[in-house]
């Protein structure tokens, strides 16, 4: 069969649902691709980049599978032949009337914002794709707007402080935001009502702002749930602080199947200083901010710039088309077991079953909810769960270990020689301390920990070479083994720093 990859209808898309390197694997499934003349062009791909990858340049609608990245235009489905698969981006969820229009056609719709949040079909998931491409645009654009560096700097003409983003929301997009914001040098600080994101916000190199109300509790869905008025006073008053200094704001905040929550007040946007630039990325629901204007970039009076584009992720066109694609590869492998280039609808298929709204002309949409969940499934067996944490010894194993090392430094205090005393003294007490100092060495400085402890096994290489030739077995014995494990650790040691280097260095 073949898939047609169609040529984008909707005004300033940019995007396209396949990309040269994604028609390799579409070609392994079994089916002959067919693009649409300059469908790539916007993107960057020429028509010829498609052709060496092993597609034919033609007219796309007349496929059985075909693939685009908006709702096609009325125009583009009337084209569209009986029982064919037409596989693009339809947001049934956000205009149910699409569904109902889709069902009067004689073909299959299967709809690619629809895919279920679950790990199984992470592949697929084209939200996500596009949340995080969008997230890092939102902040390269504000960086355009903003008239100053990020990150600090110390120069000779003055000193430069860092900008102060503030994220709104950590879920894809403020997450991406976070981390593109960090790495240009910027303090980035970021707040979520799901308490569970702050190690991911932390991770990342941003501050989490927790706001302490009763009504935060992990999420059991890894979506956020609407909070309560004791919430929502908290949290003006933390955008109230935030904003005051914040330079850069970028608002994320979204919950499932509800409008866009304001967060970021009129007067909030008042006590924000001029050139500061909010990006409201929930623009397209809504919005976050008082005066977001869908789509526009508005200026207020005092200054603040904001951003309201609803096609950040667009506006990395290869980017976009390049992940779009291999999430569009993904669905067809499922959608292909027997990779023989014909697809098959599996309706006991959770993700197939959620993203179609139209199978063989018959409206299927919404389907069933598929079970979502981002909390660890509750234990069922009777067994009580096997803690991965060790425990410390009970005091009773404690107390015994102790009064062991006494009574064997009681019994070395009167039977061995004298000579030996001092000896097991300051071996027994190297112990005691290396064991409290190594212990507390953060994992990050092992390393450097490893080089301290190459210096001491030279000197006790040097000590032993001193020992070798005494005459005694024992001592020769002894040293030799010394020497080994020593020699052991130090060119052991070496090479793995040397190993840890090579990680670094460009090819
Ligand atoms: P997501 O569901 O992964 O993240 C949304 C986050 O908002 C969640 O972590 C949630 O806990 C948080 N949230 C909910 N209520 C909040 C509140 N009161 N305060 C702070 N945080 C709150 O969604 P994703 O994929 O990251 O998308 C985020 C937004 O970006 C959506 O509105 C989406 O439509 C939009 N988007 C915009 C694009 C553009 O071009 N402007 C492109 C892609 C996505």
């Amino acid at each position: 069969m073949i898939v047609g990859v169609l040529k984008e209808a909707r005004a300033g898309e940019k995007r396209v649902a396949a990309t040269p390197a994604t028609v390799e694997p579409i070609r392994k499934l079994g089916y002959d691709v067919v693009v649409e003349p300059g469908a790539g062009v916007a993107a960057g791909f020429a028509d010829r980049a498609y052709e060496a990858a092993g597609a034919r340049i033609g007219e796309a609608t007349a496929a059985d599978v075909v693939l685009g990245v908006n709702a096609p235009s009325p125009a583009q489905l009337d084209r569209v032949g009986e029982g064919a698969t037409v596989i693009a981006l339809f947001a049934p969820g956000a205009e149910p009337a699409v569904a109902g229009e889709l069902a009067r056609r004689p073909f299959t719709v299967l709809s690619m914002d629809a895919v279920p949040r679950i790990s199984r079909a992470q592949s697929m998931d084209v939200l996500s794709s596009m949340a995080n491409i969008a997230g890092y645009r939102a902040v390269v654009e504000a960086a355009h707007e903003f008239g100053r560096f990020f990150t600090g700097q110390m120069t000779a003409a003055g000193k430069v402080p860092p900008a102060k983003v503030l994220v709104a929301g950590a879920g894809v997009a403020g997450l991406a935001a976070i981390g593109t914001a960090g790495s240009l040098g910027a303090i980035v600080r970021a707040t979520d009502p799901r308490p569970e994101v702050a190690e991911q916000v932390r991770s990342l190199g941003g501050e989490y702002l927790p706001i302490e109300s009763p009504e935060v509790e992990v999420s059991k869905t890894g979506y956020a749930k609407e909070m309560g008025d004791d919430y929502k006073a908290r949290e003006v008053e933390l955008y109230t602080a935030q904003t005051r200094e914040a330079d850069i704001v970028i608002t994320t905040a979204l919950i499932p199947g509800r409008p866009a929550p304001t967060l970021i007040t009129a007067e909030m946007v008042a006590g924000m200083r001029p050139g500061s630039v909010i990006v409201d990325m929930a623009a397209a629901n809504g919005g976050n901010v008082v005066g977001t204007v869908k789509g526009e970039k508005t200026v207020t009076e005092n200054g603040v710039t904001i951003l309201g584009y609803t096609d950040l992720a667009g506006r990395l066109p290869a980017q976009a088309s390049q992940l779009y694609g291999t999430n569009l590869v993904n669905l067809l492998k499922l959608l292909t077991p027997g990779k023989d280039g014909q697809p098959v609808l599996d309706w006991d298929d959770p993700v197939l079953r959620s993203v179609t709204v139209v199978r063989d002309g018959e409206p299927a949409w919404p389907p069933p909810p598929v079970q979502v969940s981002a909390a660890p499934a509750p234990t069922t067996t009777a067994e009580p769960p096997v803690s991965p944490v060790k425990r410390p010894p009970s005091p009773a194993r404690r107390f015994g270990a102790v009064a062991l090392g006494a009574l064997a430094l009681f019994l070395a205090a009167g039977f061995a020689p004298a000579a030996l005393l001092p000896h097991v003294t300051v071996f027994v007490l190297a112990i005691v301390i290396g064991y409290y100092v190594i212990g507390h060495v953060h994992h990050a400085l092992h390393t450097p920990l490893m080089s301290v402890t190459n210096a001491i096994s030279g000197i006790i290489v040097v000590g032993a070479l001193l020992q070798i030739g005494h005459g005694n077995t024992a001592v020769t014995v002894l040293s030799t083994v010394a020497i080994l494990l020593a020699g052991i650790n130090v060119f052991g040691g070496f090479a793995v720093t040397r190993r840890m280097l090579g990680m670094f260095r460009r090819s």
